[in-house]
């Protein structure tokens, strides 16, 4: 019955480790998917993270039990005061419904069907270019998409205007995919000015914010720097909704840790969406996992641990910014055609690079290095030892 079945292409990012996996080449190099890397191209669990384990071992009357539909309710709260800030009015006056969620992935899911169900505009616009995964998760979730103006490719910037004109054109009510921080794929983040000029047109137009949140602390090394968009439009005392994930920030990749967020106008408003987002979540997947929301739960509750995060989050953004500093020496020292300043400004994990697809496949076929087609390489997956390869690479695929 299953003859006809078509072969499906590879995940576009996913598929990249799928490549790489396959390469015995001694020297192949995955800049592929957003995964921390240490010096020494390891994957990292952090300190905090270790011992928070240990904690939850040692409890006694830990069990297996099925949790709560919404998931660990004190990871919940937790997790909305690591986004909205300690003192925000939003959860003081229990504005906010959050659940647990499948990480970011999982939150926008949700998000999406929730909104399908109950939002009268269940229309999305998304930055162009966005993390490959949104073109699918909304139209699947029953939100139709169109793009935004975002990037430039000439400035290697953000199209201020351009993204400020579509905003306008787009309909009241819209909802609007904004990356909170570090903007996958091309590390370019509005300033602080300009947010505030998005939020005034967005707020202006009663469209609803959708922001996905998956680096907070790891594009500045500071929480709450990389906390500022959110919490300047939950300021203004609109609503939004915000997806969170604890895969980079924390390490937790594989635990799918996250939660999802909707900022309502009152408490009875935001009680009647968390009985909603129940509705939801039962039929997909029953309820979420136990261990790794009360990994992230532990550190975030304890003094300790949440100030030992922190600076472990700090030495990881560190290591991505002293990666873009190398790169960039590097290819000035080959004296590689172009001007690769933008290697330096983009923020977070990624570099747009702007090499084309053609460029990408050269790189792969002669240096075994892999990343996505698009051109953005994974900061975090380079080490000292692998910077000089890469820029080899690079240079040869611009020389031509
Ligand atoms: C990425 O963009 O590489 C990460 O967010 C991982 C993923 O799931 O795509």
């Amino acid at each position: 019955v299953f003859e006809n079945v078509q072969q499906a292409p590879e995940d576009p990012i996913l598929g990249v480790t799928v490549a790489y996996n396959k390469d015995p080449s001694p020297s192949k190099l995955n800049l592929g998917v957003g995964a921390y890397r240490t010096e020494e191209g390891k994957p990292l669990v952090l300190d905090v993270v270790k011992r928070a384990e240990q904690q939850l071992v040692a409890e006694k009357s830990r069990n297996k039990e099925y949790q709560a539909i919404t998931g660990n309710q004190q990871f919940n709260k937790l997790s909305a005061r690591l986004i909205l800030g300690p003192d925000s009015p939003a959860i003081a006056k229990n504005c906010v419904a959050t659940v647990q969620a499948l990480s970011g992935t999982g939150a926008l899911r949700i998000g999406a069907e929730f909104l399908a169900a109950h939002y009268a505009k269940p229309q999305i616009f998304l930055p162009m270019p966005t993390w490959g995964n949104h073109n699918k998760i909304f139209p699947l979730g029953g939100v139709s998409q169109k793009p935004y103006r975002y990037y430039d490719p000439k400035t290697r910037g953000l199209d201020y205007e351009g993204m400020l004109e579509d905003l306008k054109a787009a309909p009241d009510g819209a909802v609007i995919l904004l990356h909170a921080c570090a903007h996958n794929p091309t590390g370019v983040d509005p300033t602080e000015e300009q947010w505030e000029g998005i939020r005034k047109v967005i707020r202006s137009k009663n469209q609803l914010p959708f922001f996905d949140c998956a680096y907070q602390g790891f594009a500045s090394g500071s929480l709450d720097k990389d906390a500022y968009a959110v919490r300047s439009f939950v300021a203004d005392g609109g609503e939004c909704l915000i997806s969170q994930s604890f895969a980079k920030n924390m390490g937790l990749y594989g635990e799918r840790v996250g939660a999802l967020n909707i900022v309502c106008r009152s408490a009875p408003v935001a009680s009647r969406v968390d009985s909603q987002l129940k509705l939801v979540i039962r039929p997909m997947y029953s309820s979420p996992p136990v261990h790794g929301a009360a990994i992230a739960a532990a550190i975030l509750e304890d003094g300790n641990l949440f100030k030992n995060w922190t600076v472990e989050l700090k030495g990881m953004a560190d290591r991505i910014i002293s990666m873009r500093h190398q790169l960039y020496d590097a290819l000035q020292e080959r004296g590689t055609p172009g001007d690769w300043d933008h290697v330096l400004k983009q923020i977070g994990m990624f570099t747009f690079t702007g090499l084309n697809k053609s460029q990408v496949e050269f790189m792969t076929r002669e240096y075994h290095i892999y990343m996505t087609s698009d051109g953005r390489i994974s900061m975090a997956g380079l080490s000292s030892r692998t910077v000089p390869h890469l820029a080899d690479a690079m240079h040869a695929a611009v020389v031509g």
